[in-house]
């Protein structure tokens, strides 16, 4: 990256909570004197059919936490020219468990093997067929939240009852085996066609679910070329550009893709590897805005 060409240039940050990730992004490109125009989504108003000359050709990194304003947001503003990193298509695929597993899977990547159902009584045929234990996930959701284990009939039948009772997103049921594994899984920074960071994830408290907002342990992680092939191949097959992809470590099946995060966190990144994650995806971001 040249200095004096940079300074002409300028990235947007759309967000609607200020996380480290944020900051981190917002502080790299001041250090790279690149000027970043800060929206809050909440802020945000936007005339759909006028609105082309603001939002042509600027390069605008969604880092909305909400998946609903993220994508309305990211359809919007990709509408009237602007280059989301990462597009709509990866908005939409990546936020949804069941779009992801489908998308993963005609790409040949490994997944977790999964069934869907569409109402109560087919969930409970459909897991008896698969057998206990297995997961219950809403499609849409992160943090590990409303992810279950279900150890037989009667805790699938609990569960199910409950969704029942709740939005109708939660009546569409998505379920995967539980992977037998080492107490781990791994999340990969892919940025461009590149993975720059790799972290092992343990949980504590004996969880089996190893997210870090459930107060999960970081080692780094080394990057194997395995690792890197799966990581960028998943990445393209969701449309991805700057993405977290999360995998684990299949006793039978060797690497298996479970999630690609379009939003990516990625504090306990940088943290254990020193990585600077923030800085490649600012220059990622300067390549777009130049080419
Ligand atoms: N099929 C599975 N088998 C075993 N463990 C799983 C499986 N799917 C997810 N996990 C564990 O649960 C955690 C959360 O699942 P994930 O699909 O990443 O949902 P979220 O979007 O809420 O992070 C993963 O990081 C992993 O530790
Ligand atoms: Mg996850």
């Amino acid at each position: 990256m040249t200095g004096g060409k940079t300074s002409s240039l300028s990235l947007t940050i759309l967000y609607d909570n200020i996380r480290w990730e944020e900051k981190a992004l917002y502080e790299s490109a001041k250090r790279k004197g690149v000027h970043i125009n800060n929206i809050d989504c909440k802020n945000l108003i936007v005339n759909l059919n006028k609105d082309f000359q603001q939002y042509r050709e600027k390069i605008i990194l969604q880092r909305c936490v909400s998946y609903f304003k993220s994508i309305h947001s990211t359809a919007a503003l990709e509408g009237l020219g602007a280059y989301m990193i990462n597009p709509l298509y990866s908005a939409i695929v990546c936020g949804n468990k069941l779009f992801s597993h489908m998308m993963l899977q005609n790409a040949g990547i490994k997944t977790p093997k999964a069934f869907s159902a569409f109402s109560e009584e087919s969930a409970l045929k459909v897991l008896d067929e698969m057998g206990y234990p297995a997961i219950i996930k809403p499609t849409i959701g992160s943090w590990g939240r409303l992810i279950a284990l279900l150890r037989d009939k009667y805790a699938a039948k609990a569960v199910i009852e409950d969704r029942e009772h709740m939005f109708p997103l939660y009546h569409v049921y998505y379920f995967e085996e539980f992977v037998t594994r080492p107490p781990r899984d791994i999340r990969a920074i892919v940025v461009g066609n590149r993975v720059v960071s790799a972290i092992y994830r343990y949980s504590e408290n004996n969880d089996w679910k190893t997210n870090m907002a459930l107060g999960g342990r970081a080692e780094a992680c080394p990057i194997t070329s395995e690792l890197e092939d799966i990581c960028v191949k998943s990445a393209n097959a969701l449309g991805g550009e700057i993405v977290g992809v999360d995998l684990m470590e299949s006793n039978e099946r060797g690497l298996i893709v479970h999630e690609v995060n379009n939003t990516t966190e990625f504090k306990n990144t940088v943290r254990v590897t020193g990585i600077d994650v923030p800085g490649s995806m600012i220059d990622y971001a300067l390549k777009k805005a130049k080419s």
